[in-house]
This record gives C-alpha cells, sequence and structure tokens, in this order.
C-alpha cells in the first residue's frame, strides 16, 4: 500500500489495517497525516481485495487530535490558506465516514478532540473501558468545528451541547451509553476478540450489499418516512435482483455457505 511518514498500513487478506503512526505525538494528526490518511481512504475504496478497513494507533493512545503546533502554523497561514488547510482536515474525516469499506475504530489510550471526531467518522469504533475521550477544543481556546457533523449525527444535539461547551473528558462506559462506540470492552484483549469477531460478522456479509447498506443509512438519515419510500422501494428492488443477492439467499435456500465467504 505505498509506504507512508505517518501511517502503518498492512493488508492482511481482506482486512486493511490502518494504523496512525506518530506515537511521539500520541497519534496527533499534522498536515502529512491528513493528506496521507485520505489517500489511503480513497485507495481503500478502490482495492477490490479489502473489505474491511480496521483504524487504529500505534502507541499508548489511539489519538491525541490535531497537532497544535500544526494548528498554530495553520492559523499564521494567509487567511484563505489557512481555510484550505481547515478543509483539507474536514475533507480526511468525510473520506473515512464516506469509504465505500466498512470502517472499524479500534480506540484505546485517549481519543481527545479530532480523536473523538476519528471514533464518530468510522462505522463501528470499539473501545477499552478506560480508554479517555472528550471534545476539549474549548478547553484550548477553539471549538470542535470540522468535527461537529460527525459528532453530532452520532451523539445527537443534546449531548453535544454539554460535551461541547464543557470539554470535560469522558471515559469508554460514558462513549458506549452515548453512543459515540459501538461497545466498549474491559481490556485490550478483550477488545482485539470483540474486533476479530466484528471482522467476522462482516465478512460473513455480503460486499456489495454492505457497501450498499452504508449508502441507504446515509441516503435515508436525510429523508422524511413518507420521503424515503420511493427510494428504499426501488433501493430493494434493485438489490434482490443483483448477482451477489441470488448467490446470497440461494445459498441459504439451498444450506450452503454463499461464495464470498472467506
Ligand atoms: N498536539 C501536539 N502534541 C501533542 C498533542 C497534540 N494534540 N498531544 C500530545 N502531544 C505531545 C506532547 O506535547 C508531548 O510532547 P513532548 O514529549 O515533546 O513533551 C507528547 O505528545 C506526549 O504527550 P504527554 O502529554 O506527555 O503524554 P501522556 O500520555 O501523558 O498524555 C494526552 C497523552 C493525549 C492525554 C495528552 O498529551 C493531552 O492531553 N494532549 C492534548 C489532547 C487534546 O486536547 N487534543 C485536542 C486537540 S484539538
Amino acid at each position: 500500500m505505498g509506504s507512508h511518514q505517518t501511517l502503518d498500513v498492512v493488508r492482511d487478506g481482506p482486512i486493511l489495517h490502518v494504523r496512525l503512526d506518530r506515537s511521539e505525538v500520541r497519534n496527533a494528526f499534522n498536515g502529512k497525516l491528513v493528506d496521507e490518511l485520505q489517500l489511503v481512504f480513497r485507495e481503500a475504496d478502490q482495492d477490490e481485495h479489502a473489505r474491511v478497513v480496521v483504524l487504529s494507533g500505534n502507541g499508548k493512545s489511539f489519538s491525541a487530535g490535531a497537532d497544535l503546533q500544526w494548528m498554530q502554523e495553520q492559523a499564521l497561514l494567509e487567511p484563505e490558506a489557512n481555510e484550505r488547510s481547515a478543509e483539507r482536515l474536514a475533507r480526511m474525516f468525510l473520506g473515512i465516514a464516506r469509504c465505500r469499506k466498512p470502517v472499524i475504530g479500534r480506540v484505546h489510550g485517549h481519543a481527545l478532540g479530532g480523536g473523538t471526531g476519528l471514533c464518530a467518522a468510522v462505522d463501528i469504533a470499539l473501545c477499552t473501558a478506560d480508554c479517555q475521550f472528550g471534545l476539549t477544543e474549548v478547553k484550548l481556546g477553539i471549538v470542535p468545528a470540522v468535527i461537529s457533523p460527525f459528532v453530532m449525527q452520532k451523539i445527537g444535539v443534546g449531548r453535544a451541547r454539554t460535551l461541547f461547551l464543557t470539554g470535560e473528558r469522558f471515559d469508554g462506559n460514558e462513549a458506549q451509553r452515548i453512543g459515540l462506540v459501538h461497545r466498549a470492552l474491559p481490556d485490550e484483549q478483550a477488545l482485539d476478540a470483540e474486533l476479530k469477531r466484528m471482522i467476522g460478522e462482516l465478512l460473513s456479509a455480503g460486499p456489495l450489499a454492505v457497501a450498499s447498506a452504508k449508502e441507504l443509512i446515509r441516503a435515508v438519515g436525510a429523508l422524511s418516512l413518507e420521503e424515503a419510500i420511493p427510494m428504499t422501494s426501488k433501493w430493494i428492488a434493485t438489490l434482490r435482483a443483483t448477482p451477489e443477492a441470488r448467490e446470497g439467499m440461494g445459498a441459504f435456500l439451498g444450506k450452503r455457505k454463499p461464495g464470498w465467504t472467506v
């Protein structure tokens, strides 16, 4: 998957492991990491062998969010360049959220600021119970702007009002309670066992169906119940006529495993 300065990227069969690799600054993201991460997720979209992406962090923590040294440098740029750099950061989160492959976040240690944002951008976040989260930006005199749409979609406006305004930290159990992560596990061993189980679930599902389900959630989220009917009817009518659906339903009825099983 090419060589990277700030990431450690390894494909293991159908699983693409993307590890943030700036452990000396707790995987805080600078411009290089933003660009590399965006490119890796674009490549994951195109990689027909990759069926699941796992995003994790090397070292003590998942991610300490934006690199504050880099944030200060961006603030000194001309206004247009400053804005362009912020937009690249926002598009990195969008690239993760829109990746056609399911993305699992493996979250340990700390996931602060943009680290919490990454948890919101992935499809399924799994964390350790003692992991520390927080939208800590206000403590630094800034705001969680580019991550706000992703975080608010996941936890809702009410919770965002408390967490964005106070910047308070909270643990993995609380992150699970508010829906920021799917599950908090007692320790890293249990986290990896759950990660393996989740990957197994995803790999036993039809690859095109998984991509379509992800797209369905995005499309339906913007519609009322009434508005959704023409779109969702067409959706299932199209999907159930695909070769993959024929294989999946045929396998069930024929009491055999579908061809995509690894
Ligand atoms: N940007 C730049 N550097 C960062 C950073 C960030 N977001 N987070 C950590 N670092 C650096 C530290 O300055 C330190 O550098 P040094 O070794 O040159 O002193 C190094 O990473 C290790 O951090 P340290 O605080 O010693 O590690 P820790 O394991 O005790 O604590 C954190 C880790 C993540 C809890 C702590 O570093 C922290 O609170 N970081 C800020 C997180 C934050 O609020 N992010 C929001 C950004 S918008």
